[in-house]
């Protein structure tokens, strides 16, 4: 495993990051104590040491095992992220939310349940709408200040209010989101429209979730195995089984699985990233692990790319696409040599 820099920061981390919302089975699914064990275990001794959790994972087990396991291990090499937003299991109502009296509540019980003083990264999990983001920032400032969090980071939140969020700390020299953390795969691919540009344009990493669309893209459901991704469902419709063929009919002229070739998809498409693998049984992550040793040809990302494409609706299509209105900007624009 080679490592990479997450976002503007000095912080070096796998080129994977381990997903571990199935890792306990509270929830009715996901793996026992052993099998998820037996996965981290796996993922470190291939030089992963990038970990994704949430305080509500399978109501807490899955930063309960975290904890267990890396205790035994040198925390020091483990980057752990997790995150704090949703309820978990409280009744007043600001066990939920945004706001700054559940981040520092909920920062204590992670910690607890991680056995460690202090947590790498912590993400706000979801935008609530509802508290203001300089409330928001100042927060993880202060937990970044008490040494209780190293870097702060973002995930399922708008555009724009990541971009005021990073551009008020800018200014008022707070720590600035380093990761966004948003659903991306050849079946979502949305976040192009706004998310991963805004990203790009602040030196952040992406770090997708669902890169294999919850195990669709895989084609484990095209050869009639059985996960946990429901039919008809969005990850599964015609439209993504006609994805998931393509990218199987490309892993076969590699000769690896379709799950390799649907991650090194969002490796190479010119924006710093890190797929955020979940797996439920060690083999599912042996064969992901193999991921970082392919590479897809010109040819093949263009394939993927039209396979999978979608509209960037307003204003992205009316901007880019339009070759004779850029020749309205005065006909220099196609000979001005981009920005990367
Ligand atoms: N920020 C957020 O809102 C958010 C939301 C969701 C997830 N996440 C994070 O992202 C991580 C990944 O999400 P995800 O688990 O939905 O994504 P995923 O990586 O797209 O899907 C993982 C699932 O795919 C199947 N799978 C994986 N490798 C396989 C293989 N080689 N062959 C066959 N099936 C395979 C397994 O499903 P089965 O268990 O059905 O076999 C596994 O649980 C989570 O663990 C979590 O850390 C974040």
């Amino acid at each position: 495993m080679k490592y990479k820099l997450l976002g503007r920061s000095g912080l070096k981390v796998s080129e994977l990051c381990l997903g571990t919302m199935g890792f306990g089975t509270d929830n009715g699914w996901g793996a026992d104590k052993d099998t998820s064990f037996a996965i981290m275990e796996e993922f470190a001794n291939a030089g992963g040491n990038f970990f994704d959790t949430a305080n509500v994972y399978q109501k807490g087990t899955s930063e309960r095992l975290i904890g267990d396991f890396i205790s035994q291990q040198d925390r020091d090499f483990f980057v752990l992220a997790t995150k704090y937003t949703l309820k978990d299991n409280q009744t007043n109502p600001n066990a939920s939310g945004n706001n700054r009296k559940n981040m520092m509540r909920s920062v204590e019980e992670s910690l607890k349940r991680l056995k460690t003083d202090f947590i790498d990264v912590l993400y706000l999990h979801i935008w609530d709408d509802i508290t203001p983001i300089d409330e928001v920032l100042r927060g993880l400032d202060d937990l970044i200040r008490h040494g209780k969090v190293n870097y702060a980071a973002i995930s399922d939140t708008p555009a724009w209010v990541v971009s005021k969020g990073n551009t008020l700390a800018e200014l008022m020299g707070w720590s600035q989101f380093i990761a966004l953390q948003v659903e991306y795969s050849l079946i979502q691919r949305t976040p192009e429209r706004e998310l991963i540009p805004m990203a790009k344009h602040y030196g952040m990493t992406v770090t997708p979730w669902a890169p294999l669309g919850g195990g669709a893209l895989t084609g484990k459901y095209l050869r009639g195995e059985q996960g946990r991704v429901k039919a008809e469902s969005n990850r599964r419709n015609e439209n993504a089984e006609k994805i998931t063929r393509t990218v199987m009919s490309i892993a076969d002229e590699l000769g690896v699985t379709a799950g390799n070739v649907a991650l090194q998809w969002m490796r190479q498409k010119g924006f710093s990233c890190i797929p955020i693998v979940g797996a439920t049984k060690i083999d599912q992550l042996k064969e992901n692990l193999k991921t970082v040793d392919i590479a897809l040809t010109d040819a093949q990302m263009q394939q993927l790319d039209e396979a999978s494409n979608i509209p960037l609706g307003f204003p992205g299509d009316f901007f880019k696409e339009d070759a004779v209105k850029l020749n309205s900007f005065g006909g220099f624009y196609d000979r001005v040599e981009k920005r990367k």
